[in-house]
């Protein structure tokens, strides 16, 4: 199977910057790998007329309801309805800053799958918790809260990402072999929650991912895509993700 990078673009870019990214990255990309971007909810529109059929677009959130008296929230129903193909839920920075919790993810989760939308569960610690080593439990803790009576997922519809938060736009990568260790974990988990796919299931790394690093990562036996963040801003930087010049 292809490995899948995963363009988190952040509260990042202007019209002009969007416009010039898939101007070079259009020609660039050839399809190694599968490319996916998460832009800013305004700028959905303008990276679905941007990119090419081979590229997807998606969000960084969405709402656990369909429609209704949310004001300022995002339908994961209007996402689909305008092409979306997936949303990042539970990103460091939501539960951090937006107080999004395993639990209440759960019910976001469960509403995307039900309208159609693949899903990038995003897992992962702090440094004190690593120190304290407690990675794997807390991981667990995540994955079986998030993903607790999951009945629509599938091998196609959900995808996990390892990002530690520590290593989130800080420039320290988890080693290949300490991020591996965490997939393996995880996909232990998946088979066991998901005996039919769980093998399947697309786990992907986040964390300072940068071209002179991916390699060493995307390497590893349970390391099937990486999810970016300042590496995919530039257009040459994430072509050379994706295996392009
Ligand atoms: P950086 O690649 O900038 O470390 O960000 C990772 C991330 O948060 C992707 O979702």
């Amino acid at each position: 199977m292809k490995k899948l990078m995963v363009g988190n673009w952040k509260m990042n870019k202007t019209v002009k910057d969007c416009a010039e990214f898939f101007e070079i990255f259009n020609k660039g990309f050839t399809e190694k790998c599968e490319a996916w971007i998460a832009s800013q909810a305004i700028h959905f529109p303008l990276v679905e007329e941007l990119k090419t059929t081979s590229t997807k677009a998606g969000l960084q959130n969405c709402s656990e309801h369909v429609e209704g008296a949310y004001t300022g929230e995002i339908s994961p129903r209007a996402l689909r309805d305008m092409n979306g193909h997936f949303v990042i839920l539970g990103h460091s920075e939501r539960r951090q800053y937006f107080g999004e919790t395993s639990r209440s993810l759960n019910a976001k989760i469960r509403t995307a799958l039900k309208e159609g939308l693949a899903v990038i569960y995003c897992v992962g610690e702090t440094l004190p918790e690593r120190e304290a080593g407690h990675t794997l439990s807390l991981i667990e803790d995540q994955l079986h809260q998030g993903l607790n009576d999951q009945s629509l997922a599938t091998a196609e519809n959900l995808i996990i990402a390892y990002e530690p938060v520590w290593a989130i736009g800080t420039g320290k990568t988890a080693s290949p072999a300490q991020a591996q260790e965490v997939h393996a974990h995880i996909r232990q988990m998946l088979k066991n929650k998901y005996p039919s796919f769980g093998d399947k299931t697309r786990i992907l790394y986040g964390g300072s991912v940068k071209p002179d690093n991916v390699t060493e990562l995307l390497a590893q036996k349970d390391i099937d895509g990486g999810l970016v963040g300042g590496a995919s801003l530039k257009a040459k930087d994430f072509l050379a993700l994706c295996g392009d010049k």
